[in-house]
This record gives C-alpha cells, sequence and structure tokens, in this order.
C-alpha cells in the first residue's frame, strides 16, 4: 500500500501541476484545450499531446536505478557486477538528439514525432514500467480539462518557480494561482526561478500580441 502510494501521489500531483503550469504560461494552447467541444470526435487528441508533452519536459520521476546482476557492457562502458546505474528521464527527454529544441513546449512535436520508448519513458520502460501508466494519462485527461473549463488560473507576475527533486520532480514550496472564473482571456505572466533552465517558456509580450493578432 506505502509502494501504491508513494508511487502514485507524488507523481500525478508533480504531473498535473506541471501541466497546469503549463498551459497557464502557454495561452495559445491552453485556448485550443479549452475550445474543443466536448463532442468533437477529435477532442482529447490535442490534450494528449499536451500531456505527453508536459511529461517529456518536466517528467514527475527524473531518474531510474539498476543494479547489474552480471559484468556487461553499456555504451563502451564495462559494467561490473553489482554496478548501480541510473538512468535519468530527465536527462533523456532532454537530448536534443532524440526531440529538437527539447527545451520548447511543443505539444504538436507529437504529430510527426515516434521516438523510442527508451527515449521517450516518464513511465520507465522494460519489465518494470509502471503499472499506473495509462491510469495516469486518463486521470490527466481528465482532471486538467475538468479544472480548465471552471477556472482560468493565473499565476502571479513574478512567481518564483523552482523545481524540488528528489526522485520525483515537483515544485518547490507551493505554486500560489488565482482561479478566477473560466472567461477565456489567458494571458501568461513573467516568472523568475530555475524553471527557465528546464522549459524555454514564451516571452510575455510574444503571447500577449499573438493572441492580440488572433482576435483580430
Ligand atoms: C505521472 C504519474 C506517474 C509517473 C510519472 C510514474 C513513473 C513511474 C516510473 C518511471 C516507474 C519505473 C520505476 C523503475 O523503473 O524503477 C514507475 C513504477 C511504478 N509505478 Fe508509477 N508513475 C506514475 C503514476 C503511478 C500511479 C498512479 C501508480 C499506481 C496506481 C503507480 C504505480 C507504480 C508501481 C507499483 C511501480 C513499480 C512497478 C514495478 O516495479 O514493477 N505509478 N512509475
Amino acid at each position: 500500500m506505502q509502494t501504491l502510494l508513494n508511487a502514485s501521489y507524488q507523481t500525478t500531483a508533480a504531473g498535473l501541476t506541471w501541466t497546469l503550469l503549463l498551459l497557464a504560461q502557454h495561452p495559445n494552447i491552453a485556448g485550443d484545450v479549452l475550445a474543443q467541444a466536448p463532442s468533437d470526435p477529435e477532442r482529447g487528441s490535442l490534450l494528449e499531446r499536451v500531456v505527453k508533452e508536459s511529461l517529456r519536459v518536466l517528467p514527475p520521476v527524473v531518474f531510474v536505478i539498476r543494479r547489474s546482476v552480471r559484468a556487461t557492457k553499456l555504451a563502451g562502458h564495462d559494467i561490473r557486477e553489482g554496478t548501480v546505474v541510473v538512468l535519468s528521464q530527465y536527462v533523456t527527454h532532454h537530448m536534443a538528439v532524440h526531440f529538437p529544441e527539447p527545451e520548447r513546449f511543443d505539444p504538436d512535436r507529437w504529430l510527426v514525432q515516434k521516438p523510442s520508448p527508451f527515449a521517450y519513458l516518464p513511465f520507465g520502460a522494460g519489465a518494470r514500467m509502471c503499472m499506473g501508466a495509462m491510469f495516469s494519462m486518463q486521470l490527466f485527461q481528465l482532471a486538467a480539462p475538468a479544472i480548465l473549463r471552471r477556472f482560468r488560473l493565473e499565476l502571479t507576475a513574478g512567481t518564483r518557480v523552482d523545481r524540488h527533486s528528489s526522485l520525483t520532480m515537483g515544485v518547490k514550496g507551493s505554486l500560489p494561482v488565482m482561479l478566477l472564473p473560466q472567461d477565456g482571456r489567458f494571458s501568461a505572466v513573467p516568472l523568475t526561478g530555475n524553471i527557465h533552465e528546464m522549459v524555454r517558456l514564451p516571452k510575455v509580450s510574444e503571447t500577449v500580441g499573438r493572441l492580440a493578432a488572433k482576435a483580430a
């Protein structure tokens, strides 16, 4: 029970927080997600791309650990029996060879990209892959639009957003947001903190400009 709670609670809380934060800071994408009508046969597809991209750029689990049961070679390195090997989802997801412009939050990259399951592995890969993967994808795709339909989440300009990272990576401390009635008037605000090391957020002036052009 403890494993299930630990494995499921922090990961999904971190993933949902990052996803909502990314949507709040990408007004165009948030607007498109909201505009998808429930009866739209394509509904879910943009949302699925948003969730996949969020789990890529800000993966809630940043590394997994293995112990080698026998001597072997890995990428040219000799691995002795008993060696502890750390594989990082975060590092792999930020390799430009797998994901061009890796720091860009670009859900539409999933329209063209089909990375190997060992290059995109928010839920791990192989025999010990997460047993909650499908459940979590469903949860994000139900919870994010349910929240978005009711509320416009607005961060306060100048808020510091840092990662806290152990095995899971979430927002350090708390993330103060204002819950406003959903009026579709999405707008990003300038943030500080090491979030900028991980994801290239659009400049606030850029998003305001693009939204104005869209409205016209
Ligand atoms: C965004 C949400 C989640 C992420 C990113 C995530 C990620 C992961 C990763 C990377 C692993 C592999 C660990 C390894 O290879 O050593 C894993 C394993 C596991 N996860 Fe998740 N997880 C999530 C949600 C959940 C949920 C909701 C549950 C339960 C309902 C869950 C239960 C488990 C269990 C039991 C394992 C161990 C599987 C095994 O060792 O055979 N996870 N998870």
